[in-house]
């Protein structure tokens, strides 16, 4: 939905905007391709990998950071306030065909899956170390997991003999009882659900949204692709109340309006042609807001 996000953000040609999932840098490119000299593009990724793919461009900068951060960096280069911010979140085509990161459950590797390689917490600590209530409420709320309990309770039988190294030793855990069928589907949830905790993603969109209405002018545009509905949830509410939780934000006087009109109802989601192209866009929703 690369060309909807493009006039989501209804670029003025000498604005400036940010890009806080630069990945392969597909959506920088289209966003520098229409600014003109005087515009500028603020591109963030935590992935180091991100680096090897960087535009030359003198209207361009790239901050290696966590963009839960975002309004700090832009107070740093003396642009508190931009013309329009686009997040597409989760992990790139990149992160998940290269098989040594551990993101994908047809390649071993170590159970790594951090998209910073510098924090702590990784797929192997919450798979050997965290409860299997933990992972349990884990699988079931990141990955709406069929078989959340009973992998849970596979996991914590294992690990009393052996810790779980490595992708393939995780994924041959799970296949001993999920119904052919169901496998391939039931591993990718598995392996979002660990991932999402493993980059505490659903805590860093939280923050990162709770920045967006200050650091946006009147007329910018929040442009948002989500692809898990917890996260499509967060967005939602921030765009309809202002607010994450969807609470209605009250001062001394009432109810305040929320700062952003939502611009589409329902959220955009990829059409036929799409699909067949990139499946992995079968849950993507695209949700557009322009600041009051
Ligand atoms: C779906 S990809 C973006 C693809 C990109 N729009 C393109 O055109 O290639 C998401 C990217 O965001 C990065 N990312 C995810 N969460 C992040 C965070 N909290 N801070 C910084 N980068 C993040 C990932 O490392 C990944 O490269």
């Amino acid at each position: 939905m690369m060309p909807q996000c493009i006039e989501g953000l209804d670029i003025k040609p000498k604005g400036v905007y940010v890009d806080v999932t630069f990945g392969g840098g597909g959506h920088s490119r289209a966003i520098l391709d229409q600014l003109d000299s005087d515009g500028l593009l603020i591109a963030f990724d935590q992935d180091p990998d991100a680096k090897s793919n960087l535009p030359e461009n003198d209207n361009f900068i790239f901050v290696d950071h966590n963009f839960q951060y975002f309004k700090n960096f832009l107070k740093f280069y003396n642009h508190e306030k931009v013309d329009g911010i686009l997040a597409d979140l989760g992990i790139s085509s990149h992160q998940i065909d290269e098989g040594s990161r551990g993101f994908s459950f047809r390649h071993d590797a170590p159970l790594n899956m951090r998209m910073d390689q510098s924090s702590e917490l990784t797929a192997y600590e919450v798979i050997n170390t965290y409860s299997e209530e933990d992972l349990t409420r884990i699988f079931k709320t990141y990955g709406e997991l069929r078989y959340a309990r009973k992998f849970a309770s596979t996991i914590g039988a294992y690990r009393l003999k052996k810790s779980i190294e490595t992708t393939l030793e995780l994924a041959n855990l799970a296949s001993e009882f999920i119904p052919l069928k169901q496998r391939s589907k039931e591993l990718a949830r598995l392996f979002q659900a660990i991932r999402i905790e493993v980059n505490q993603e659903l805590e860093v969109l939280r923050r990162f949204l709770d920045q967006c209405a200050d650091s946006l002018k009147p007329g910018g545009r929040l442009v948002v692709m989500s692809y898990h509905s917890l996260e499509d949830r967060l967005v939602k509410n921030l765009m309809t109340t202002g607010s994450v939780d969807g609470d209605t934000i009250s001062d001394e006087f009432g109810p305040q309006q929320s700062p952003f009109k939502l611009l589409n109802r329902k959220p955009i989601t990829p059409d036929d042609e799409e699909l067949q192209a990139n499946p992995r866009s079968r849950s993507a929703k695209l949700r557009i807001a322009e600041k009051r």
